[in-house]
């Protein structure tokens, strides 16, 4: 679906308040694409919970122990407490959402989750996950006591929305490890989709990642479609382009986008087009600063040579000097696998600049490591 597309407009977000509330109290088969989650996980959760599960894939299965997780559009909350379980009680799982009967669904269980887990590491936070710095609730008790009647008063609203914006953000920058979603970035209007995509980068630490799972479509889904709410708040007609899907989080600054998993058959079609379920992730890139190329690395293959999302070829067998901040980046996943490391190949041995940037890089600890002797990757 082209970005400049019609969905709609405001009609939209209605119809997907609309549906999700009934579906909320009602469990609705249509809005799901079957998953199968990891068992041991599902036991502490209520029914009411996992019979309203809305979800297309689960992003969970790829956060670990100790993170910060957020995740947009936690629906009843079932990817949240599992997530919670993960993470452990060094952890913390926020998840938010702007639909009131789904928030009410999500936090009616989590003292009950909680006292079962040992530890309460889950909240559920009101906001809309393009706009995650406004905190709805905290926004509707400045509503209670300043109605708007006149358009003097909205202005003075939307004045309050944006100093709570700036003063208190519902989701800080820089805050989270891992931000996941199930099935809810299609569900997002066109013209929001941009920002959408910001507040993702914006809410993520660097280095941090964003693991998606959403419906894409195999071509692009024509206006008629669009124009229909029902298909849209189906998880259908706001489906993104496969191909536009991952180029969106490229657009937004994130590297190393890549496909974790993509469901074969398609989870419906519309005449020609199919529809599936795609779990990708992408990575906010490292605070980097200048620095030498002190190190290098040589990509192992297969293929005869592969280009970064920093816009670099590495051509299979040859050897390429990089900077320090690079350097870090690369001995990590999604890159390390396919690299031959060669730190500080640029310098003689025992000669490294002292304070250089590997201590304050989080990732260059793992980096150190790996090259140490004995490990795995030398
Ligand atoms: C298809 S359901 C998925 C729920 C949950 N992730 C799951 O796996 O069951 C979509 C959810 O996203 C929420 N949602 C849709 N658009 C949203 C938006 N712009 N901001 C916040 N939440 C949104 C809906 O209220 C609903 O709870």
């Amino acid at each position: 679906m082209s970005s400049e597309s019609c969905c709609g407009g405001l009609n939209v977000e209605a119809a997907v308040r609309e549906r999700y509330s009934a579906a909320a109290n009602q469990s609705e088969a249509a809005l799901c694409c079957p998953v199968s989650y990891d068992r041991q996980f599902l036991e502490i959760i209520p029914p009411e919970i996992l019979e309203r599960d809305y979800g297309c894939g689960d992003p969970s299965k790829h956060v670990r122990a100790g993170e910060t997780v957020l995740d947009l559009g936690s629906g009843g909350g079932k990817i949240c407490y599992i997530a919670a379980q993960v993470v452990g009680a060094s952890g913390r799982v926020i998840g938010v959402d702007c639909n009131d009967e789904m928030l009410n669904l999500a936090r009616e269980y989590q003292i009950v989750v909680g006292d079962r887990l040992g530890f309460h590491n889950v909240e559920f936070r009101k906001g809309k996950i393009q706009d995650l710095k406004l905190n709805l609730e905290r926004f509707e008790r400045f509503l209670a006591e300043n109605p708007v009647r006149s358009s003097s008063d909205w202005l003075r609203a939307e004045e309050h929305a944006s100093s709570l914006r700036a003063s208190a953000p519902l989701i800080a920058d820089s805050s989270v490890d891992v931000v996941v979603s199930n099935c809810v970035l299609n569900l997002v209007r066109s013209e929001d989709r941009r920002q959408l995509f910001s507040e993702i980068f914006r809410v993520l630490k660097p280095g941090g990642r964003a693991v998606i799972s959403d419906i894409v479509s195999s071509d692009d889904v024509p206006a008629e479609l669009q124009a229909d709410v029902n298909l849209w708040s189906g998880c259908i007609s706001g489906a993104f382009r496969e191909d536009r899907f991952l180029a969106a989080f490229e657009s937004a600054g994130f590297h190393g986008v890549e496909i974790l998993e993509r469901q074969i058959e398609p989870w419906t079609t519309v005449g020609p087009l199919e529809f599936r379920s795609l779990t990708l992730r992408a990575f906010k890139p490292q605070l980097t600063t200048t620095s030498d190329f002190r190190h290098a690395v040589v990509y192992r293959g297969p293929w005869k040579s592969v280009t970064t999302d920093f816009r670099q070829d590495f051509v299979r067998g040859e050897r390429v000097d990089v900077r320090d901040a690079e350097f870090a980046m690369l001995a990590q996943p999604p890159y390390r696998e396919q690299l031959v490391l060669l730190p500080n190949a640029n310098v003689e041995i025992g000669a490294a600049p002292s304070g250089s940037m590997f201590v304050s890089l989080d990732l260059a600890a793992d980096a150190g490591e790996c090259c140490s002797p004995g490990s795995k990757c030398c």
